[in-house]
């Protein structure tokens, strides 16, 4: 034990080996079980990209059929999971509402804590997850909103069914927007897997514990919820709304990222792996000048964003440090766009995610992955006597 080496972050410690997702951070190269991400989203859709990162390979016609028949046929829950959600106040944050609603179905499908689930069982969980996923993230911003939830609709496609029960009311004929679903289709494809962040890690560790499949997802919605990770999105947002209210003036505000002395950093901007650009932050940002054109959106907070932008593309501090803006940058003004409000970002990453973690989950199973458990170097005390509590 005298030997081991402190690596705080695991900036450079492989925790295992993976044939899912390459990348590769000084070229700015993202490729799904081999195909390159532009490829893939240009050209495929959320639910063949699914199938690809679970099953490593693409779908055949009937195959994919299949696969997407399964999971429309499992988008409805348990109607007592209303019960739970209906416990949580509106101010409840949609993360943590569909974190917990997620480790809720081990309660629904409690054999999945046997670890000896067979592999059809396994098979079983994963659709659930896809399936369920949606209703679950449409029904934690109804809570917030106070509406009556909707139950999903197995005539439109994964994309449709979401925005239908996200944004439809009752009272209300609801028409989906192609160029918008596309849109959305196309922001789950760059979000559905990127090897082993910190969300993926937790979710392969907890699960390497054999923890139940829910558990691990419920695990890594989470960890994917935090301001440095997925919660950047909802950050970005606030950082631009925060910017405005104070004057607009976007220099000040690149000066306070650059301060030492100032926690402040500009959020969007930064990746631990890509050092050159992020490739799905080029695709996204194209998508988000679209969706915007379309929607003939004019939004204040979009020009403070490309101000800072093109500011800190030019200044010393970002280039010397390799800083350029990541997927999270412009997913936000997508979402904003979309009317997604801010607190409902994460859960649009988390959404993207799930093959992810699902496929990442399967391959650890798969690999027999031993418990995770770093070890330690002990800085405290050394060996001292009790010391009752009326001597102390
Ligand atoms: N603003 C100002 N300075 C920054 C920023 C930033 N956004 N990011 C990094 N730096 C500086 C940092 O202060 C350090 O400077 P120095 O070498 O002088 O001490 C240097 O750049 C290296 O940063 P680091 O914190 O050692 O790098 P890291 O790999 O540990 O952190 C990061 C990566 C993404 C957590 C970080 O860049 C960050 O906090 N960015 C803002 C939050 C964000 O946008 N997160 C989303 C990441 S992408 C999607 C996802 O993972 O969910």
């Amino acid at each position: 034990s005298g030997l081991i080496t402190i690596d705080p972050g695991f900036k450079n410690t492989g925790s295992t080996k993976s044939a899912i997702t390459f990348l590769d951070g000084e070229k700015g190269i993202l490729r799904y079980r081999g195909y390159n991400i532009e490829d893939l989203a240009e050209n495929s859709n959320f639910l063949e990209v699914s199938y690809l990162l679970i099953n490593g390979e693409l779908p055949t016609t009937e195959q994919y059929n299949d696969f997407a028949g399964r999971i429309t046929n499992h988008t409805l829950v348990h109607e007592d999971i209303k019960k739970i959600l209906d416990g949580f106040p509106s101010v409840a944050h949609p993360m943590g509402v569909l974190s917990s609603l997620i480790c809720s179905l081990t309660a629904f499908y409690p054999n999945s804590l046997d670890p000896n689930n067979t592999d059809e069982e396994i098979k079983l969980s994963m659709v659930r997850l896809l399936a369920k996923m949606p209703t679950f993230a449409a029904w934690a911003y109804k809570n917030k909103m106070g509406h009556p939830v909707n139950y999903p609709d197995n005539s439109l496609d994964y994309c449709g069914n979401f925005m239908k029960m996200m944004f439809s009311l009752p009272s209300e004929k609801y028409e989906i927007d192609p160029v918008i679903s596309k849109a959305l289709d196309k922001l789950l494809i760059l979000h559905a897997d990127h090897e082993q962040n910190c969300s993926t890690s937790t979710v392969r560790i907890v699960g390497s514990s054999q923890a139940s499949i829910y558990a691990s997802i419920s695990a890594g919605i989470n960890a994917l919820w935090g301001p440095l990770h997925g919660g950047a999105n909802q950050s970005v947002i606030e950082m631009l709304e925060a910017i405005k209210a104070d004057g607009g003036d976007s220099k000040k505000y690149l000066e306070k990222a650059k301060d030492k002395n100032d926690p402040f950093r500009l959020m969007g901007f930064g990746h631990r792996v890509y050092k050159n650009f992020d490739p799905r932050a080029k695709i996204i940002k194209k998508a988000a000048d679209d969706v915007l054109e379309k929607l003939g959106i004019n939004d204040p907070v979009l020009d403070i964003a490309k101000e800072l932008e093109s500011a800190a593309l030019n200044d010393q501090y970002f280039v010397d440090r390799k800083l350029y803006p990541n997927v999270d940058f412009y997913s936000g003004i997508i979402y904003r766009a979309l009317g997604i409000p801010t607190d409902m970002f994460t859960v649009m990453f988390a959404l993207g995610r799930l093959p992810g973690w699902i496929a990442q989950w399967k391959e650890m199973r798969e690999n027999n992955e031993p418990i995770g458990r770093p070890r330690q170097v002990y800085v405290g005390s050394t060996e001292r006597p009790f010391v009752p509590i009326d001597k102390r």
